[in-house]
């Protein structure tokens, strides 16, 4: 009698069992695996391209967070197509269109530039507030920008740049060395929200960073950098080798 039950319950898996093979290898139409360029969907192509660096859902990391509606309302969809297919030279913001090297084709940027957008732009948030433009509209003068620091930055960067209590040190080489022009002032004009960095309104509460300022302040920023960063003899030093 034991015998007979432990048969059939020995059937009854086999059957389960075949049942299952029988499935195997017919997966159903929308499971099939997709070429890494057929790839449409928003949350996989921003997860597999930008997160790294970005953030998950955009919040931020080494690079700044996307999903931050301040930037998204001085940034337009465009210029972020652009700068995703070709990419930052001499910084780590890779290419990623296929005709510079990258691996995206043109309409997955553009589902990644859209979405960026439709998921994370809030419409309206900077109604009323005359927000600076995006890439500057003149050129910067640093001494100017050195009286802006100043006033603005000072309080948590210190007084010359140097780092304080409660900012870092921005006018280090390294860091300026990996840094553009446009990024610097992307960050004046944002701040790092997910950090703590004020936007252009906040560094002095009640008192907005007029356009100039923020182009002076980045033009001081930029007076900072050195011909050969990082190195701690001067170039002249290896002329000879
Ligand atoms: C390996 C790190 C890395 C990856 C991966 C990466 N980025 Fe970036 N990204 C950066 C850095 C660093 C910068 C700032 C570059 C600079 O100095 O201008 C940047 C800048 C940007 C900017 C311009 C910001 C501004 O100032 O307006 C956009 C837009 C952007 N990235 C979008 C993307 C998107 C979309 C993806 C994924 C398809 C992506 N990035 C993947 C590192 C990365
Ligand atoms: C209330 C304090 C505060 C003020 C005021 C402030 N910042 Fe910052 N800033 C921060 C914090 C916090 C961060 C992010 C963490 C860090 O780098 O220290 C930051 C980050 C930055 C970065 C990016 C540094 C990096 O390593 O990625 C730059 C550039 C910068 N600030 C420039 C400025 C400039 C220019 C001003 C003035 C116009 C300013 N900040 C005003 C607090 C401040």
């Amino acid at each position: 009698m034991n015998r007979l039950v432990h048969l059939g319950g020995m059937l009854v898996s086999m059957i389960l069992l075949s049942a299952c093979n029988s499935s195997h290898g017919q997966p159903k139409a929308d499971s099939e695996v997709l070429a890494p360029s057929q790839i449409l969907d928003f949350a996989t192509l921003y997860g597999q391209n930008c997160a790294a660096c970005h953030g998950a859902q955009g919040k931020g990391g080494a690079a700044i967070a996307l999903a931050d509606p301040v930037y998204l309302a001085i940034v337009d969809e465009r210029t972020l197509h652009n700068v995703t297919s070709s990419g930052v030279r001499g910084t780590s913001m890779p290419a990623f269109a296929q005709s510079a090297g990258g691996m995206l084709t043109d309409q997955q940027i553009d589902v990644i530039a859209r979405g960026i957008f439709s998921h994370w732009a809030r419409n309206g948030i900077l109604d009323g507030s005359n927000p600076p433009s995006y890439s500057a509209k003149t050129s910067g003068n640093a001494s100017r920008g050195q009286l802006v620091y100043g006033t603005y930055c000072a309080s948590c960067h210190g007084s010359q740049g140097q780092g304080g209590p409660k900012g870092s040190s921005i006018i280090n080489d390294s860091f300026l060395a990996l840094v553009s022009d446009q990024c610097l002032r992307t960050i004046v004009i944002t701040g790092r929200p997910e950090l703590g960095a004020p936007d252009w309104r906040g560094n002095l509460p009640g008192k907005p960073m007029s356009d100039q300022e923020i182009t002076d302040v980045v033009a001081w920023l930029e007076s900072h950098r050195v011909q050969n960063p990082g190195q701690p003899y001067s170039a002249s030093r290896y002329a000879q080798y």
